[in-house]
């Protein structure tokens, strides 16, 4: 890394950023995979030197919604935070202070509001649910936490809710439909998609990433307008499906964008802008790099299809790879760095990969001290994943620091074939 790129991450940072390079990463990926074989070898949680603490997290899946805790090396579901719901699946979840979790019905028209207790980690049932627009996967809070934006992959729209009131009643502002032509893919892009919004640091953007449409649209907040101001094409065929904004300048203001496409497995990153009156953010196409380390292919490259983008606050990019054909799917690891002593231009570099532990890691999210990556692993025998992150390299262990199995999740299917969790985060 050079000198440049060293000294803005340490302002975005506010602490030095120590090397990235990794020595051998071809270790690290073996020894994960021979540790989570399919087929029965035992898992041995790793000894933990470090106190890791007590983690509460909240977990979404297929027809559950509950809370688990972690203690650094073991899963323990909670007894006071179990709700079964038969049919529906909350993929996504938000917590509000002080006591306010919406979580999305992927099934249904329904963003529902459940009390959380943050203290002893109590969920409570009877959800109140609020009518929007079918087939949200994503929900985001604006920064004053006055607006919850609301993406529909199933109808390639977004959802403007006032969240501003104290007992969590959500009243539906607007609905944006995303406007264009589908991207090439005839499977997936049969249609406009909306994965995920994206507030930007200002508080004034929101960015909707358009899986279906191979597009960013950026929606101009002022006065509740939500307006589209700007449409930022991806490459054809890229199915945009998470990402997020970097201050690599350590400002008040994005520099960059970084997002991952789930059909092409690409990472792409964009330089941004704030002053056209008109389009408000614009955005500059700077490189892009497979998902996947040059080392370490998929099985099956038709197949893989990429899944969560988490950023440290380290500027290190992690990035799930699902579908790969692979005994178990894959997380990568990307630094941005200069692109030569002479050109400061920040590149996305490969650093290291690992096994998600488990098939199908649909989302990843950090520990609050972020020591520690959980993994929602969907499929195969490893269903939540704890992966401690090397605080100096940002590689992750390949040997996880705990595991809770599939069976957990869905307790009448056969081991290895379970519906597991979508969504994992600690919650305060
Ligand atoms: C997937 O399997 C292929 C073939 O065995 C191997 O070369 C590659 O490293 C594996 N990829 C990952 C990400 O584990
Ligand atoms: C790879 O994936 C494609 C698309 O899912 C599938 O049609 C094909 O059979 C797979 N190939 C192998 C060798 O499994």
């Amino acid at each position: 890394m050079t000198q440049y790129l060293r000294m803005v991450l340490t302002l975005l940072t506010g602490f030095a950023v120590a090397r990235l390079d990794v020595a051998d990463d071809t270790t690290v990926l073996r020894s994960a995979a021979h540790v989570h074989s399919r087929d029965g070898v035992s898992l041995t949680a790793k000894s933990t030197p470090a106190d890791l603490g007590s983690h509460k997290l909240l977990v979404g899946s297929a027809g559950q919604l509950r809370g688990i805790d972690f203690d650094g090396t073991v899963f323990t579901p909670r007894e006071n935070a179990l709700v079964e719901e038969s049919g529906k699946a909350a993929s996504w979840m938000i917590f509000k202070e002080p006591n306010l979790l919406y979580a999305v019905d992927e099934n249904s028209d329904q963003v529902r509001l459940f009390a959380y207790d943050p203290e002893v980690g109590a969920l409570t049932g009877e959800p109140r649910p609020f009518t929007g627009t079918p087939g949200a996967v994503h929900l985001a809070l604006t920064q004053d936490q006055k607006r919850l934006i609301a993406s529909s992959y199933g109808k390639g729209a977004v959802d403007i809710w006032d969240s501003s009131a104290a007992d969590g009643t959500l009243q539906l502002i607007k609905t944006i439909m995303l406007v264009g032509a589908p991207g090439p893919d005839t499977a997936v892009q049969t249609q406009l998609r909306a994965h995920q919004g994206v507030a930007d640091p200002t508080g004034r953007f929101v960015v909707v990433n358009d899986l279906g449409g191979d597009m960013i649209h950026v929606l101009d907040a002022a006065a509740d307008s939500y307006s589209i101001s700007n449409v930022v094409k991806t490459d054809p065929g890229c199915g945009p499906r998470h990402g997020g904004f970097l201050q690599l300048d350590g400002g008040a203001q994005a520099t960059h964008y970084v997002v991952v496409c789930e059909i092409s497995n690409m990472v792409q990153l964009f330089s941004v802008s704030y002053g056209d009156t008109t389009a408000g953010l614009t955005y500059k196409h700077v490189h892009a790099v497979s998902t996947f380390g040059a080392a370490f292919p998929p099985v099956n490259a038709t197949s893989a299809r990429a899944g969560e983008l988490l950023i440290a606050k380290s500027g290190a990019i992690y990035v799930s790879n699902r579908l790969t054909g692979n005994q178990t799917d894959s997380i990568s690891h990307f630094a941005l760095e200069a692109k030569s002593n002479d050109d400061t231009t920040p590149q996305l570099v490969f650093k290291s990969g690992v096994s998600s532990g488990g098939v199908g890691p649909r989302m990843m999210s950090w520990s609050h001290d972020e020591e520690v990556m959980f993994v929602a692993n969907m499929n195969g025998v490893n269903g939540l994943v704890a992966l401690k992150k090397d605080s100096t390299t940002g590689v992750l262990d390949g040997v996880p620091l705990g595991v809770l199995t599939n069976e957990a999740f869905a307790p009448d299917l056969p081991v290895g074939q379970g519906f597991g969790p979508m969504f994992v985060q600690e919650v305060a």
